[in-house]
């Protein structure tokens, strides 16, 4: 962390609040599992997503911007205050003993996180490499797959951007043909996206792409069932499975795409980890590495080590260091509880009675008073015929993000009207595909920030 930016932690009184909540020189400066938040987190037995007292002590850990409500966390996380005054500890180890901890501790380091991690997401640390983003792991598998002229590569309609980029160079330099699926956001059913990417495979279809979580529109696809049936079919092409914005969120792991026929998942752990920016993971199944080119060149590391993509230069290793520390406090609140948590604030703002009654039914609150007083004082903003809500209707399909628009008005304008007008910061989205406004809600978000968004656009349909 820069001085600067630690200057103003202290500025905004986040020194004085922890020393309060817990004991910073307590939390040793090295990346063992160690929170003093962990058993605080832990003794709450209900979880429920409506249960306020527990999720206001979850958004407690994260720091609040003053004057705006953002319901903008699709770009990035935050990361925990203790996260960032981990990772100030991390900076200052390795600024004091510089090129001794680099030379001599950095491997070591690395090496525990990376256990750690695999761990976490069920897979063997051979498998898995760091790099500084989804960006990079997935240009790692699609620029360094060893591409013939005529082969095809088979991507999604609403893939990430960059991952566009990507391809559209591979296909000018190596000549490949592209070919696209056009994903329904609201299918009838899992068959119905399946069929549409089986249906699109040819006999020279050699990749696929597939984004799990859809960041334009939060759209969660079914991936297990889909990388099932693609591998079934065709066990020879190779599946990338784009999971930006879906480890950490969903309840899916590495390991269980692994096992459905992922060959390659690429993800960001400044997204959904909340570990500080500029770390992302790369899983590639040993079988293929070998195969695969490094975007940095590397002969001295063995061709079929997974390290081969990790030869990045010298990095920013106290984020790395930091990763232990989020997952234990994602941990501590455990997945089910956090990916229910982000629905729920998600159809909050919506408005939308059907969506909460079924979450509510899912979880035994529906009679629950508060909960019925609360949902009943919020406006069904899928009624307004001004309003379309461009994600799928089944809040099982998705989970914090999603996507609106208002007739009339530009997706900029209502972008900076809701920021402007009632301090609520969203984002535009003017893709081909999806045009409007994202809104993504964190844990760090309180059941009033969305309940504002709801009477916000309450408001701005009014008139
Ligand atoms: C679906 C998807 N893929 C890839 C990326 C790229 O992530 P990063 O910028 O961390 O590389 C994003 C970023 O938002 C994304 O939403």
């Amino acid at each position: 962390m820069e001085r600067k930016q630690f200057i103003s932690l202290s500025s905004l009184g986040i020194m004085g609040l922890l020393s309060k909540k817990s004991s910073v020189s307590a939390v040793s400066a090295n990346s063992e599992l160690a929170s003093p938040y962990l058993g605080r987190i832990k003794s709450f037995q209900n979880k429920r997503p409506n249960n306020e007292e527990f999720w206001s002590q979850v958004a407690d850990l994260y720091p609040r911007p003053e004057g705006i409500t953002n319901l903008e966390h699709g770009y990035f996380s935050h990361s925990s205050i203790e996260t960032m005054l981990l990772q100030h500890q991390f900076s200052e180890r390795i600024n004091r003993d510089t090129s001794l901890f680099m030379r001599r501790e950095q491997e070591n380091e690395i090496e525990k996180v990376r256990k750690i991690y695999a761990d976490y997401q069920k897979v063997e640390t051979d498998e898995l490499a760091f790099t500084r983003n989804t960006t990079e792991s997935l240009n790692i598998a699609i620029m360094g797959f060893p591409w013939q002229a005529g082969d095809e590569l088979l991507y999604g309609d609403q893939d990430y951007g960059s991952m566009n980029e990507a391809i559209l160079q591979v296909k000018e330099r190596f000549s490949i043909s592209l070919n696209r699926v056009e994903v329904s956001c609201n299918p009838s059913n899992d068959e119905e996206l399946i069929r549409c990417y089986l249906k699109n495979i040819t006999p020279k279809t050699k990749m696929i792409l597939i984004t799990h979580l859809i960041n334009y529109t939060g759209h969660l696809l079914p991936i297990i069932p889909l990388l099932t049936a693609i591998k079934t079919q065709h066990p020879n092409i190779i599946l990338v499975v784009d999971s930006a914005h879906s480890l950490s969120h969903t309840t899916t792991s590495i390991g269980e795409m692994r096992t459905a026929g992922a060959d390659v998942v690429g993800s960001s752990l400044h997204k959904w980890l909340c570990n500080p920016l500029g770390v992302g993971v790369l899983f590639m199944n040993r079988k293929h590495i070998e195969k695969f080119w490094p975007l940095t060149g590397d002969t001295g590391t063995s061709k079929t080590s997974i390290k081969k993509f990790e030869h990045q230069g010298t990095r920013p290793v106290q984020s790395i260091m930091t990763i232990p520390n989020c997952i234990n406090e994602l941990e501590s609140i455990g997945a089910e509880a956090r990916l229910n948590r982000l629905r729920y604030l998600k159809w909050i703002w919506i408005g939308n009675k059907k969506a909460l009654l079924n979450i509510a039914k899912t979880h035994g609150f529906d009679k629950d008073e508060e909960f019925i007083r609360m949902s009943g004082s919020l406006t069904d903003l899928t009624k307004n015929e001004k309003f379309s809500l461009l994600c799928p209707d089944d809040p099982e399909r998705g989970g914090a993000i999603s996507t609106f628009s208002i007739k009339f008005i530009s997706p900029s304008v209502l972008a900076s009207k809701l920021k402007d007008q009632y301090s609520i910061f969203t984002v535009a989205i003017e893709h081909p595909v999806i045009k409007g406004i994202r809104v993504t809600p964190h844990l760090s978000t309180r059941l009033q920030d969305v309940i504002k968004m709801n009477t916000a656009l309450t408001d701005i349909l009014g008139n």
